[in-house]
């Protein structure tokens, strides 16, 4: 293992595959499928133009960024893993302690495959959502950011890729092959979980997205770096350092959607955002509830055997599994709220059962830090309005609550009032009418579109008229 990557290679890397020749002819089999997959389904029609982009040239923290313009399918995608001192250990579970595994123990192979495969899916599923959204983007500076979400999904799925077939033989060379072959919202071929078969129309949903949908990930790859299977802790612990990026973008965008809507409605007489061309409040507040508690699912459920094997055998931790004292968790309880005969009632649930919900209870407090300060960008521009989070039991298609009826508020409702007041909760294809109607291209450097503001800096600082992407 080197903290040096080898860019010479067809695949950079940093994990010497150059000295498993077999591994990196099967890698080598597969790339040509990648870019194939990557031409059909990813953005369309931007493969020409440089995109000011940035690249792992290494590992070491604060020096894996490397900034330049390169067209998209010029991209090096390549296999990372943040370097490991020492001997790993298990973070948690039964054996907490013991060294860490460099390979798959037979126990836990399916577990793992299940694991790894539910991850990679996820990331071309995000990059089909989005392929439509270059020709609506608000100015060139968040055309150069969608192409950069993009471009390191890509990676994350090499990452992965990397991880099935180094480890897991012909079935991780057969998963390998589906990973390119299921499509986003596709009925015969779907992609695994349900919010990445969910339409990305416009930039308010890829905005919210990123916010809530790649926070999850965030959250699941952190769980996942707690792993005793030491390759995928380091590959996942790489992949959270890209993450971040795909997280301001969405929680930048939606602050900057959020300071212009404040303005527009102080400009308009009325106080309508929509006269003046905006996104009104309540449509943000709709695209919020939709992917918020889409994203609230992939955590799984609240109740989860799966979920205490992972921890018991040390296959997943807690975020941060570090900043907890007790990394058995054999004693102790998660009160839970449940539905009993058509009311709410607080259940103790024992600790490992309920890791998916302690998983969601870190994302959900991650997202109130959000709301909050855009709620402080509300008031700074003198706006009455404030933002929210629906509860969680809103909205819900995995876990104890699907099949229930709540509010925003997280009361029972029947299924008729629910419906009824859908279209004021949830995203409904009018607003999407509007949206598209508005998000017409900004392509001239240093100009944004009327509903969004600007950022506060360029990337890499760059100053404002900057030439992202050179059209
Ligand atoms: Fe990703
Ligand atoms: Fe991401």
């Amino acid at each position: 293992m080197t903290t040096t990557v080898d860019l010479q290679s067809k695949i950079p890397n940093n994990v010497g595959l150059s000295d498993d020749p077999k591994l990196q002819r099967a890698l080598e089999r597969w790339l040509p499928n990648y870019l194939e997959w990557w031409h059909d389904m990813g953005p369309t029609d931007f493969e020409d133009k440089p995109v000011y982009l940035r690249t792992a040239i290494s590992v070491e923290r604060g020096g894996w960024a490397n900034y330049e313009h390169v067209r998209m399918p010029d991209y090096r995608w390549g296999i990372f893993l943040t370097p490991r001192d020492g001997d790993p250990t298990l973070k948690c579970g039964d054996d907490v302690g013991a060294p860490a595994w460099l390979d798959v123990p037979g126990e836990h192979r399916n577990a793992l495959r299940r694991i790894i495969v539910t991850q990679a899916d996820t990331e071309p599923a995000s990059v089909e959502q989005q392929r439509l959204l270059g020709h609506s983007a608000p100015s060139l500076y968040d055309l150069r950011n969608l192409f950069q979400v993009n471009v390191e999904e890509g990676r994350h799925l090499w990452a992965m890729v990397y991880l099935l077939h180094k480890h897991f033989g012909r079935d991780g060379r057969d998963e390998a092959d589906e990973l390119l072959q299921r499509r986003s919202g596709d009925v015969d071929k779907p992609r695994i979980l349900q919010a990445f078969n969910q339409p990305c129309d416009h930039w308010l949903s890829f905005f919210s997205f990123t916010m809530f949908t790649d926070r999850d990930g965030k959250f699941q790859l952190g769980a996942l770096a707690e792993s005793g299977f030491d390759p995928l802790a380091r590959t996942t612990q790489f992949m959270l350092t890209e993450e971040a990026h795909h997280l301001f973008v969405g929680e930048t965008g939606l602050g900057r959607i959020i300071q212009r809507s404040a303005e527009l409605e102080k400009q308009d007489p009325n106080g309508d955002v929509r006269a003046q061309g905006g996104i009104d409040f309540d449509l943000i507040q709709r695209t919020i509830n939709y992917w918020y508690t889409y994203s609230l699912d992939l955590f799984g459920g609240e109740i989860s055997s799966n979920a205490s094997n992972f921890f018991a055998s040390g296959l997943k931790g807690r975020f941060h599994e570090g900043r907890f004292e007790d990394h058995k968790a054999i004693v102790g309880e998660y009160a839970l709220k449940v539905v009993e005969n058509g009311k709410l009632v607080v259940r103790d649930v024992p600790l490992r059962n309920a890791m998916n919900e302690i998983l969601r209870d870190s994302y959900v407090t991650d997202c109130e830090r959000a709301m909050a300060k855009w709620n402080k960008i509300l008031v700074e521009f003198g706006s009455p309005r404030r933002l929210t989070l629906p509860s969680r039991r809103f909205h819900r298609h995995q876990g104890i609550y699907q099949g229930h009826f709540f509010n925003p508020a997280g009361e029972f409702i029947s299924e008729e009032v629910f419906r009824e007041h859908e279209p004021q909760w949830l995203l409904v294809p009018e607003d999407n009418d509007y949206l598209l109607s508005i998000m017409k291209p900004c392509y001239e450097p240093g100009k944004f579109a009327n509903w969004i503001a600007p950022p506060r800096k360029g990337i890499n600082s760059q100053p404002g008229e900057f030439e992202y992407v050179r059209l």
